[in-house]
């Protein structure tokens, strides 16, 4: 019998498991900061509220009240997990709408100005910048160094006035590096400059304080912590109005649409597990131990190196590793093409500038005539380098076996795209 395209997708989800056979074995699914499956106990708490939480919690009835019940409780755990009170927290689509909603909505209660970012953003911050650009505001970058670390040294320049708003992605997606957040809060503060940061691969995998951040918004996503796709909340901080991307009464009028209980409940399940993980092991995600034994083995292969810092500095993502892959005569290879290679062992890697060359960004050739990434770039690399990137990002359901034929696997890789050379 063939097998039509929702066939196939329920056997693939079906047998994404750890230790399952096949292609989808989450043992070799290593791009978690592209998205992560949910996890066992997300799915249960899902799949036991569904048949009870369907009603619009706005109802008035019963069933109304039930659905508003589990989405508050969502919202006090949410609130609780990341420090932050209740009524802090606005539940959206996801990172990219938190991001707008951060961008867009407390811009429109300033007077037009200056929006600083730094150069190694998201491309949804990309976007609101442009988008307040059009709008009259001026926008200046914060350059980075070699290891995708803003420069400190200029930011007390960039703001004066007439900056109002910064926005600042804490883990950098691509190269794991983690920014000082907190100095360059407290600069922001000393400045009255508002500031957003973009959480959404930090959640989950660091301890997160709200109530003694100095920072005004913070945006998060479900899904890279194993909680479900289609949610993500903005933390605002009390006494902060924003304006609403989307009119309606919903979120106590600062986004509006029915609220999709069943997924604040997923995403509760999956902070909490997260939180618990963190917890356990004295504040420090574990993976960051798989990580650095992995790097280990990878070090021993010719035409691999690091970019984004080093693990051992902690201003790296605890599960995040970047590699720039390279024939052993050192001329760089197209991360694209290595990360089809190693699809066809199995393994689920990603090359780290998909995201921006989906969003058509102007990208200069590089190597193997593959799409440079913006953010390597920035970092200082060439064009040739900045296409040969490669991301490996673990989770919570790899174990050292999982991880053990991996260097053999890449390095399989990089010899056949070497060889078309
Ligand atoms: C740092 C960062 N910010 C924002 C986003 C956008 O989040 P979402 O995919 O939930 O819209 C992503 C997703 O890759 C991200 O890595």
């Amino acid at each position: 019998m063939a097998v039509g395209p929702v066939n196939g997708m329920a056997a693939a989800t079906a047998a994404a498991r750890r230790g399952s056979e096949g292609p989808w074995d989450l043992a070799r699914y290593l791009d978690t900061c592209a998205t992560s499956p949910p996890s066992e106990a997300v799915l249960a708490a899902m799949a036991a509220a569904a048949p009870l939480v369907w009603a619009n919690p706005s109802s008035l009835h019963g069933f109304g009240m039930a659905a508003a019940e589990a989405l508050e409780r969502s919202r006090c755990s949410l609130a609780h997990h990341l420090g932050a009170q209740p009524d802090e927290v606005v539940w959206c689509s996801g990172g990219t709408e938190a991001i707008q909603m951060a961008l867009l909505g407390l811009a429109a209660q300033h007077p037009v100005g200056r929006l600083v970012i730094s150069a190694v953003e998201h491309p949804a911050t990309e976007a609101a910048a442009a988008r307040l650009q059009q709008q009259g505001w001026q926008l200046a970058r914060l350059p980075v160094d070699r290891d995708g670390l803003v420069c400190l040294e200029r930011l007390e320049e960039l703001l004066q006035s007439p900056t109002r708003l910064m926005s600042l992605i804490w883990g950098q997606s691509e190269v794991g590096s983690l920014q000082p957040l907190e100095t360059i809060a407290a600069q922001c503060r000393r400045a009255g400059v508002s500031l957003h940061v973009d959480a959404v691969q930090v959640v989950g995998h660091h301890p997160i304080d709200f109530a003694s951040l100095p920072v005004d918004l913070l945006s998060c996503a479900a899904h890279k912590l194993q909680g479900p796709r289609g949610i993500g909340a903005l933390l605002v901080r009390r006494g902060l109005s924003l304006e609403p991307l989307l009119g309606g009464a919903q979120e106590a009028g600062r986004r509006g649409g029915t609220e999709s209980v069943l997924l604040a409940i997923g995403f509760a399940a999956a902070l909490a597990a997260a939180q618990e993980r963190l917890q356990q092991h004295g504040g420090v995600d574990p993976l960051a131990e798989l990580r650095d034994g992995l790097l280990q083995n990878l070090r021993a292969l010719p035409g691999l190196r690091l970019s984004g810092p080093q693990p051992a500095s902690a201003a790296r993502l605890p599960h995040h590793l970047s590699l720039l892959v390279s024939t052993a005569a050192g001329r760089p290879l197209a991360g694209r093409a290595l990360v089809r290679a190693l699809w066809r062992q199995g393994y689920a890697v990603s090359s780290g500038s998909a995201c921006s060359a989906l969003k058509g960004r102007a990208l200069q050739g590089g190597a193997q005539g593959g799409a440079a990434s913006p953010i390597l770039l920035a970092m200082g690399y060439g064009a040739e380098e900045a296409a040969s990137g490669l991301r490996l990002s673990l989770g919570p359901w790899h174990r050292a076996a999982d991880l053990e034929a991996l260097p053999q696997a890449l390095e399989r890789a990089r010899q056949e795209v070497a060889a078309t050379f």
